[in-house]
């Protein structure tokens, strides 16, 4: 399972403008209120749901699922003042095994919000396998896979052409504008020559690994009552925590022994081991043993239960997860978790646990993490080779337009960090302090202040 995302494209998107998050095993995005963070990760889940395929405006306002809309809706994402929002991401196939003919593959897709919303343009792109070691970027065979353009306005429908192995004599047809062409084309294609069947994969593999995304955003109040023990597959809020957590006990007692040594770990009194409980209607709830009685998850602090969810997750390395946008034919793609302030309700002392279980979870590319912290405690806790994991989101002063930049690419980063762990640096003052060669950080405070 080695197909996976490896970058964002925020091409025009809320706050961005021709922006690009890079994303690895795991990926820490940090920077002040309102930088830009969640759109970028609002940019993600758009794509993730446009990949399933249905109508673009169900998709983002849901009118049909009960997922509710991605924040601000559709409506929500263009730039302000403008009409249209432009997204895509690059997926890459790290072991060759599934794509056939590419190791890399460019997906964009531009929608065009009046007089209805609907695509306007988008094309795949593959880098071919056969060439993927030259280190000559010229000598790498792109391909075209598929382009898409629509020249009329609100006709519901869009010209595509996708690549067939004959240069100049791309097939060529209509689809409709008012879903992704990506989606609709594997069943469109006669996949008569084997350039077809690549295209087809390519197509498929860009879906699955978009649908893959996973959005956790554990609901406390939720996960307080009990729920259906069949309902072992992970919601978003993880509100069925306590049906996973019964099922973990019963297949898969070592992580389970893992998730109770971890939560131990979190607080100062005995915990001597994590429970389901039976209503008489058979429906489960978490409960802890603790100091000789027992807490129900009715009764679990906020900050517990949010950390219950994410460690079942990040233990499971995202295989319990209800990936409902994909088919359940899929599994070739690395799910990929995003888990907003991570350490929310937390104790600084448990930062260091919080990121070894990520590391843990992402090791062996079993699953990809992005995550956004305020933490301090967290950031001290990265060491000097994960701060290449780390992006920084700012604004331009002058256009208010988000950028995203690699921690160590700002400039200052070698003799701040000289000085001390990036925690430190960030809430110490040493950024506001000049360096003896007067060199001014006052840049570098900015973009990494966490105010
Ligand atoms: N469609 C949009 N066009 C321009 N700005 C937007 C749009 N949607 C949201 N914003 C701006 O994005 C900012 C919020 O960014 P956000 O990513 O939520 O911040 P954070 O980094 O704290 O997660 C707000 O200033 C808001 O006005
Ligand atoms: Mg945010």
């Amino acid at each position: 399972m080695f197909v996976r995302l490896a970058q964002l494209r925020l091409t025009e998107f809320k706050t961005f403008r021709d922006a690009v998050l890079p994303l690895g095993d795991m990926t820490v995005l940090i920077g002040r209120n309102s930088s830009g963070k969640s759109n970028a990760l609002d940019g993600l889940e758009v794509l993730s749901r446009l990949a399933e395929g249905g109508d673009i405006v169900d998709s983002l306002d849901s009118r049909r699922v009960d997922e509710g809309p991605v924040r601000g809706g559709i409506a929500g994402c263009p730039p302000h003042t403008t009409d249209t929002f432009s997204l895509g991401c690059q997926v890459t196939d790290l072991d060759q095994a599934e794509s056939g003919g590419y190791f890399l593959i460019d997906f964009d897709v531009t929608i065009r919000m009046r007089p209805e919303p609907e695509i306007v343009r988008e094309t795949l792109r593959g880098i071919s396998t056969r060439l993927r070691h030259t280190r000559d970027p010229r000598e790498r065979v792109f391909h075209t896979l598929l382009q898409a353009d629509s020249s009329a306005a609100g006709g519901g429908s869009i010209e595509a052409r996708w690549y067939n192995g004959r240069p100049g004599r791309d097939p060529k047809a209509s689809f409709r504008s008012s879903r992704l062409v990506t989606a609709q084309l594997p069943l469109r294609l006669e996949q008569a020559t084997e350039a077809e069947r690549h295209v087809a994969v390519a197509a498929q593999l860009v879906l699955d690994t978009l649908r893959g995304v996973f959005h956790l955003d554990p609901v406390p109040h939720l996960m307080r009552l009990y729920v259906q023990g069949r309902d072992i597959r992970l919601r978003r809020t993880a509100e069925n925590i306590s049906a996973v957590v019964g099922h973990l006990k019963n297949t898969d007692p070592a992580s389970y022994a893992r998730l109770l040594q971890h939560t131990q770990a979190l607080v100062d009194h005995e915990i001597s081991d994590i429970e389901v409980i039976r209503s008489q209607l058979d429906d489960l709830m978490l409960a802890l043993q603790e100091d000789g009685a027992l807490t129900p998850a009715r009764e679990m602090s906020d900050g517990l239960l949010r950390f219950i969810a994410i460690a079942t997750t990040l233990l499971r390395q995202g295989m319990d997860l209800d990936l409902s946008r994909r088919d359940s034919s899929d599994h070739t793609a690395t799910p990929l978790l995003v888990i907003e302030e991570l350490e929310n309700g937390l104790h600084p002392s448990q930062a260091s646990q919080l990121l070894q279980l990520v590391k843990n979870a992402t090791t062996k590319s079993s699953a990809q993490v992005v995550f956004t912290t305020h933490s301090p405690a967290l950031l001290s806790a990265l060491s000097p080779e994960d701060h290449q994991a780390v992006v920084v989101s700012s604004r331009d002063r002058s256009t208010g337009f988000s950028k995203l930049t690699k921690l160590p690419e700002l400039s200052g980063y070698p003799s701040l960090m000289a000085q001390g762990d990036l925690g430190t640096v960030v809430t110490s003052g040493l950024l506001e302090q000049k360096s003896d060669d007067d060199r001014d950080f006052t840049e570098f405070d900015r973009l990494m202040g966490l105010g």
